[in-house]
């Protein structure tokens, strides 16, 4: 059961992603720092974890730095996994056939709010 913890974080205003664009923001679970980013495709924005599911290391390799190019693809800086921006699927790349784990947001008024999760229980 994933369990809904009602805190949000306000990431950006969504003029800030660009269309594609993508945009990066870190928000603490407790005392454990966890890094996200948004992603904005065709007017509709996505959330992900910032983490490549080939290795489990950052995809950008510079502050909001998340995509090709072209802008059509999420690129992970490592190895070069590519994804797809609306679903997180690798289409390309050492983890072809994975996705992105996706992170809970919202869009109110033109800004974006990413769901804070609940501190992890260490057990
Ligand atoms: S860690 Fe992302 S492709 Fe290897």
């Amino acid at each position: 059961m994933v369990e809904e913890s009602n805190e949000w974080l306000e990431v950006c205003a969504v003029s800030k992603i660009g269309d594609p664009g993508a945009f990066g923001f870190k928000v603490m679970a407790g005392k454990y720092p966890l890094f996200g980013f948004v992603v904005q495709k065709e007017g509709t924005v996505y959330g992900y974890k910032n983490v490549c599911p080939h290795a489990g290391r950052p995809l950008d390799w510079a502050p909001n730095a998340f995509l090709t190019k072209t802008k059509d693809h999420i690129m992970c800086s490592a190895h070069g996994a590519m994804f797809e921006l609306d679903n997180g699927l690798c289409v390309g790349g050492p983890c072809l056939g994975r996705s992105l784990m996706p992170w809970n947001i919202e869009v109110r008024n033109d800004t974006v709010f990413a769901e804070i999760p609940p501190e992890p229980v260490i057990i």
